[in-house]
């Protein structure tokens, strides 16, 4: 189908709508394999509270910097006391004490869970699975994430628990620890936004031996993330399943977007990346619970290689600036045959009018990539700085706490986030709600997005 070219008066061209799960991606496989990097290879500081000159050089231009021990591990004790009575792990009856019942969990999992969700599916019912009829989608249509997010990747089973990502005392012990927004406010800068949820962990498990090897999959998550932090909650060795990044990949994306805040890819941008999967040499963290890395937000990544023996325990997290922003990346369900329809940049849906569909039919299923602390389009729409890092603080200045604990976009939506009615801890997460509920219609098949105050 044809993109509709959108001309906004004050912002020009506006880019195509875009599926708030997508990621920035080419085809062109990942050709090089993966430098392990262990204690040994840091730059000096790597286990100091702050940034050595060597480690500012690092960040400037390969775009990261591990901090070692950043996080007393005995924080982690009770999530990983949790970690073991949930249903992914109970229902492959996962032993501690047994290493061979880790692998490849996932022949245990349902094919469709619902584990952990309230009965709050577009107000009232229990989360759809793929047979059951729905008022405001077609039959089977997604239901977006889930509080587990249970995988079967390129060969190692994965569960991205984002239901731990909202509770409170988890986000205390990870991405809200001091030394964490400390180590933020002294690379991204104050204001620092402070996380009120991160995506969770992510587990992934040793590999069924029988199954193809691990392969990487590059790509860049193209979210409003300024920076993407990963802790350690387990010991990951080489090969183990360590966050893997591509150095030098954010540098080398920047100036393709034509935003400086929001990743719209502009000319450029796909050989950009098809150079950095050929040329770059991806190196993978290695480290302990507590060990953290901090990367541009623009880094291109993937899930490590895993032919080891252990499950890999890390904590996804995103980190902004406080910073004014317009409309929630909503995404909304097509019926009778029409296609999914997703918020633009300036704030609508605009559903096709020559469908079955009715575009007035507001009683549709609207979600959201709801793993995200900062969701929402940054209102900025400036071109990027010629200086990537014009607006870093980059060890510049000693930070003096300048943290704002904004009201997180689920309350400032009124929606549902954390476990409520029947969902226990460690389940949660926002479910569909209507699209009459977050826009108002215009006509024509427009939509507008309200944006709440
Ligand atoms: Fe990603």
């Amino acid at each position: 189908m044809a993109e509709l070219e959108i001309v906004d008066r004050e912002n020009g061209v506006l880019p195509p709508p875009r599926d708030p799960e997508s990621a920035f991606g080419t085809k062109e496989p990942a050709r090089l394999a993966p430098r392990s990097i262990t204690r040994d290879l840091d730059p000096p500081g790597a286990e100091a509270l702050g940034l050595s000159p060597e480690e500012i050089v690092q960040f400037r231009e390969q775009g990261y910097v591990i901090k070692r021990g950043l996080i007393d591990p005995a924080l982690f004790q009770p999530f990983l006391d949790l970690w073991w009575q949930q249903p992914p792990v109970r229902a492959a009856a996962l032993d501690p004490d047994d290493r061979s019942t880790w692998r490849a969990p996932g022949r245990f999992w349902p094919a469709e869970n619902r584990w952990g969700t309230p009965d709050n599916w577009m107000g009232r019912s229990p989360w759809p699975s793929v047979d059951v009829e729905r008022a405001g989608a077609e039959l089977g249509e997604r239901v977006g994430r889930l509080p587990h997010k249970l995988t079967k990747d390129v060969s190692n089973d994965v569960w991205r628990w984002h239901g731990i990502g909202h509770d409170p005392a988890f986000v205390d012990a990870t991405s809200a620890h001091p030394n964490v927004l400390y180590m933020a406010e002294l690379l991204l800068g104050g204001p620092i936004k402070r996380p009120r949820r991160n995506r969770g962990i992510y587990s992934i498990f040793p590999r069924d031996l029988d199954g193809p090897a691990s392969a990487l999959g590059p790509h860049m998550d193209q979210s409003m993330t300024e920076m993407q932090v990963v802790t350690y909650l387990s010991e990951i060795g080489p090969q183990e399943g360590g966050f893997t990044i591509y150095p030098t990949s954010p540098q080398r994306l920047y100036h393709h977007s034509t935003q400086a805040y929001n990743w719209v890819a502009g000319e450029g941008a796909e050989e950009a990346m098809n150079a950095i999967k050929r040329e770059v040499e991806p190196i993978e963290f290695c480290g302990r619970p507590g060990d953290v890395i901090f990367c541009h937000g623009w880094v291109v990544h993937s899930a490590g290689v895993h032919e080891g023996e252990r499950v890999r325990l890390a904590c996804i997290q995103d980190f902004n600036r406080s910073r004014e922003r317009g409309h929630m990346r909503w995404t909304a369900a097509g019926k009778n045959g029409g296609g999914r329809v997703h918020a633009t940049m300036d704030g609508f849906f605009r559903i096709p009018t020559d469908t079955d569909d009715d575009p007035a039919d507001g009683l549709r299923e609207v979600t959201n990539q709801w793993i995200m602390d900062s969701n929402e389009f940054v209102t900025s729409r400036r071109a990027p700085f010629n200086d990537m890092f014009a607006e870093w603080n980059l060890g510049a200045r000693e930070p003096r706490g300048n943290v704002v604990d904004e009201v997180p976009w689920w309350e400032r939506y009124g929606l549902p986030m954390l476990p409520s009615l029947n969902a226990p801890r460690g389940g949660g997460g926002v479910p569909a709600v209507s699209l009459d509920s977050v826009a108002d219609y215009e006509g024509d098949g427009v939509w507008r997005i309200r944006i709440p105050r």
